[in-house]
């Protein structure tokens, strides 16, 4: 496949020029070097525990790597970087800086600063809210969305199964089945609630928001308002919309939407599972921006795993990449990657607005084992090239009998393996080609640091692929049209498509 650009400078391009995927196939390099899965495996080790990254059953080689770090050097990686970390403009469309490592003590002294403050006046609402000063609570209703509620679903989800100390409903779409399902599992009495939106503005969270406080006064709670806790970067727009400013948890307008769990956006994360274990969390995020601001080449794992995406994405052709989460409590992982991915590197210009090739590939995925009894038959037999990454804990999640746990990893490996090793057979129909890449990140326990390391380990795998291909990882200008239309057809206004009118019609919305 061409890797020629118009987007790249000269170079960038020269450095892929010379990156050609070998012929070599999964079976040839592990034969050609015994040493092959200690060159591509490496482990993180975090302050309890670690995670094991293995990239042997990917087409890489030392060739391959090679030229990619040439690649990071003439697309300027280090200074990209830099300035990440310095808190300097990385988002110029919007003249931003990205703040998401300062929310974990990683960046420029003052941002830090600024972001310990905020987190201290979350700290201490958690505390009181634990200690009752707001009475009773049992149950948070989270309402949000994209950024500002898959996080804190995941990390709900994956962290305060056992020890939830409140249980939170995280509600995002529009549709009144998701809040009426929400409603149905909470007391009013004893329910709390979050209106989470950076820009406080967003429709779907604010007629949300709306509903929720009605369902609160006509279930006879007298100060409806007196239970919401707002969690924005628009302080003021909070306390406009009603919501008494020591109940306002504000966050630094640089965190982007999709980055955000680690600021006041992770409150029913800190609520349900504790301050400590949320600060955990943001340790084993800190862990990774350490290894990513000081690691270099293919020791840095972020950059290596970069390297990967682009060798599909872009010299093999791979339109997806998926990702199979061999743990119940990851279940949500797919879904959050997709926004990360999809929303931070789904783009077709360079920062320069020329075109940029193919970008991110789209990032699909599911659940182990059950994706295997749905999806796998094409991973096996189809006529895509999918990279897969398997993610899987060596700890269980359970206290049932061992065997549970035993066949899912066995599972998880054999996956892999039946990927790579393909079955030749004089049945077209029953043979196997084989060859097929795969990567796996085998955690040692799935506890509060090891999510955090993890979805940091994705931030800035999301961030070095986009600086390799040039382009801008934090702005989402894409999302904005819809948006737009949606709102003049509320207003009555504008003129659509033959389709579009008709569909309004049909629906009785013109
Ligand atoms: O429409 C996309 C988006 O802007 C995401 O980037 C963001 O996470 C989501 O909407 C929610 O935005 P807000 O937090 O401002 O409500």
């Amino acid at each position: 496949m061409n890797a020629r650009h118009a987007g790249d400078d000269g170079a960038r391009q020269a450095a892929w020029d010379r990156l050609a995927a070998g012929p070599e196939t999964l079976a040839a390099l592990f034969a050609a070097d015994p040493e092959r899965v200690a060159r591509l495996s490496a482990r993180l080790e975090l302050a309890e525990g670690g995670m094991l990254f293995d990239w042997s059953k990917m087409h890489l080689t030392d060739e391959l790597l090679a030229g990619f770090e040439t690649l990071a050097e003439a697309a300027g990686f280090a200074e990209a970087r830099r300035k990440l970390f310095a808190g300097e403009v990385v988002n110029p469309s919007e003249q931003r800086a990205a703040g998401h490592t300062a929310l974990r003590g990683v960046g420029p002294a003052a941002s830090v600063e600024e972001a310990a403050a905020l987190r201290e006046r979350m700290r201490l609402l958690v505390a009181a809210i634990h200690e009752g000063a707001l009475g009773e609570v049992e149950h948070l209703i989270h309402i949000g969305i994209g950024g500002s509620a898959l996080g804190p679903a995941l990390a709900v989800d994956a962290l305060a199964r056992d020890l939830a100390r409140v249980e939170v409903h995280v509600v995002s779409n529009v549709d009144g089945v998701a809040l009426e399902e929400a409603f149905a599992k909470c007391d009013p009495a004893t329910t709390l609630v979050a209106v989470a939106s950076k820009t406080f503005t967003t429709i779907e969270t604010m007629t949300n928001a709306d509903s929720a406080l009605a369902w609160l006064r006509d279930n006879g709670v007298a100060d409806a308002y007196g239970r919401v806790i707002a969690l924005t970067a628009d302080p003021g727009k909070a306390v406009e919309w009603g919501v008494d400013e020591t109940r306002v948890l504000p966050f630094a307008e640089s965190v982007g939407g999709r980055y955000s769990l680690w600021s006041s956006i992770g409150f029913p994360v800190a609520l349900a599972i504790g301050w400590e274990d949320f600060e955990a969390m943001l340790a084993g995020a800190a862990a990774m921006d350490a290894h990513f601001r000081d690691s270099d080449g293919r020791a840095n794992l972020c950059l290596r795993a970069a390297f990967a995406d682009l060798l599909y994405a872009r010299l093999k052709g791979a339109e997806t990449r998926a990702v199979f989460a061999y743990d119940e409590r990851l279940r949500l992982l797919p879904s959050y990657l997709q926004q990360l991915e999809m929303e931070s590197n789904g783009k077709s210009v360079t920062v320069d607005g020329a075109p940029a090739g193919p970008t991110a590939p789209i990032t699909w995925g599911g659940v182990g084992t059950d994706a295997q009894h749905a999806v796998f038959q094409l991973l096996h037999q189809g006529t895509h090239l999918v990279p897969v990454e398997f993610i899987a804990s060596i700890a269980p999640g359970d206290a049932l009998d061992p065997a549970h746990h035993r066949i899912l990893l066995q599972n998880c490996f054999a996956q892999g393996a039946a990927l790579m090793a393909g079955r030749a057979g004089d049945d077209p129909a029953r043979a196997y080609p084989g060859d097929r890449p795969s990567a796996t990140i085998l955690v040692d326990d799935l506890d509060a640091a090891t999510l955090g390391a993890l979805i940091a380990f994705h931030e800035h795998r999301t961030f070095a692929g986009a600086v390799l291909m040039g382009i801008n990882p934090f702005d989402q200008f894409g999302v904005e049209l819809g948006k737009e239309i949606a709102k003049s057809i509320d207003q009555g206004g504008g003129s659509f498509d033959a389709s579009t009118a008709a569909l309004l019609q049909a629906a009785g919305l013109k």
